[in-house]
């Protein structure tokens, strides 16, 4: 008889169970804020590229929003002379392809493979890099497209919006619509790295400007009240596109935005909670019902509103927070309502309702809701009274906080 003593790999395997498999990559991106970054002698983007291989030259196309084209028709002249001055470092593959500026262009199902069909062709590799200039829009499709193509292509970001600048192009996160269903098909990819220049600005129109500005009130009234206190302070100037304090207040939020991502816990959002999505349930369904006549920004700022005045109505947010809120959104040229929130449905329910339920949809699991408790710090709900949202929007349309 033989007696075996070492166990045999079958038996080990059973009694350890399932292999794990477990390793960390860490993600690391600058942002940098500049003006006239395709000027010659600004040697951010030039760096950018060649930062990781200075020693190589790389292959880079420009993938550009055709309003921003449009608003600074140079820019095609700027980037020939920006790569021919830093030959050494970027050798264009292609003339600048322009997009359709706007939701258009996460709109059009076949630009995805159109872009990657044509990026094919240019034989671009894995080393060769997509740099996307334009509106949030433009950077959401283009950066999908780079993640995508060779299970990822190095892309730079240049955000031209006040929107882009402060919150979505400093982020992870890029996709298009699909089946009539907002930022449907994506995925969470850092960017190489982001530029934004103020210069950009200067162009864009006096609404696309205001409604950026929603996202930095948000941030500041969920983390930061000295932050909303300053922009209380500077409202009359950021009102009117007045340079610094706009910059300051696009750095701040981009920061406060950055800083959630890094040390949030859940950068690719795998849980179902939002924090930075103050009044974004209200606002994305606002967005749908009013088929996008209101901008992101001008319908975060009615969700925002909406949800000050319920957190007060329900006991969570002292009463006069709501109103110094209201007055501050429309002394910067944001809206705190609209028609579409208090549209009913046949059945007499408030439109707007259904945007909690596709809130928990999108992110699944239960309803998370951020609130406010006091102006710079949010907490997280999971049910809202809806005889209470119902009373917060009369509050809104019966034009109380005028003035
Ligand atoms: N990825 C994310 O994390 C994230 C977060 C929030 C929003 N978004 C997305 O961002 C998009 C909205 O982006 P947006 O607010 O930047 O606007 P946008 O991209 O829709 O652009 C608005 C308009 O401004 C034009 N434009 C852009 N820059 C200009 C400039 N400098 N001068 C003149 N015209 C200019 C565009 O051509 C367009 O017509 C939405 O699709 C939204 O889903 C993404
Ligand atoms: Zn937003």
């Amino acid at each position: 008889m033989t007696v075996n003593l070492m166990p045999s790999a079958e038996r080990l395997a059973e009694r350890s169970g399932p292999h794990l498999q477990r390793f960390a990559v860490t993600y690391e991106y600058p942002v940098h804020f500049t003006e006239h970054a395709l000027a010659p002698d600004n040697p951010i983007l030039a760096d950018c590229i060649s930062g990781k291989e200075p020693s190589r030259r790389h292959r880079v196309v420009f993938v550009i929003d055709d309003g921003v084209a449009a608003a600074a028709p140079a820019i095609l002249d700027d980037i020939r002379a920006y790569a021919a001055r830093h030959a050494a470092t970027i050798e264009l593959a292609a003339t600048p392809r322009l997009i359709s500026g706007g939701e258009r262009a996460k709109n059009d199902p076949s630009l995805v493979e159109t872009l990657q069909r044509e990026l094919v062709e240019l034989r671009i590799d894995r080393h060769a890099f997509i740099i996307a200039i334009g509106g949030g829009a433009v950077l959401d499709l283009a950066g999908f497209v780079a993640a995508t193509l060779h299970r990822g292509i190095r892309h730079i970001r240049m955000p031209t919006t006040v929107l882009a600048q402060d919150d979505s192009g400093v982020g992870v996160k890029n996709g298009v619509n699909a089946f009539g269903i907002k930022n449907l098909v994506g995925c969470f990819a850092p960017p190489f790295a982001v530029i934004n220049d103020f210069a950009f600005l200067e162009r864009l129109d006096p609404r696309d400007r205001i409604a950026g500005m929603a996202e930095a009130v948000k941030v500041a009234l969920i983390r930061d009240a000295g932050f909303f206190a300053w922009i209380e302070a500077e409202a009359d100037a950021l009102a009117v596109g007045a340079a610094k304090p706009l910059r300051h207040l696009i750095r701040r939020c981009a920061e406060l935005h950055m800083r959630q991502i890094a040390h949030g816990g859940d950068p690719f959002e795998m849980g179902s909670a939002r924090p930075l999505d103050y009044g974004h349930w209200a606002a994305h369904k606002l967005e749908a019902l009013t088929e996008h006549a209101l901008r992101h920004g001008e319908a975060v700022s009615i969700g925002m509103a909406l949800d000050a005045r319920y957190a007060v109505a329900i006991g969570l947010l002292e009463a006069g927070a709501e109103t110094r809120i209201c007055r501050l959104l429309q002394r910067l040229g944001l809206p705190i309502f609209d028609a579409a929130l208090s549209r009913r449905l046949p059945d007499g329910e408030l439109a707007v309702l259904a945007g909690l339920r596709e809130f928990r949809e999108h992110l699944g699991g239960e309803l998370t809701i951020t609130l406010l408790e006091r102006i710079g710090r949010g907490v997280e709900v999971h049910s809202m009274d809806e005889a209470a949202i119902a009373e917060a929007i009369r509050w809104l349309g019966s034009g109380k906080v005028a003035g």
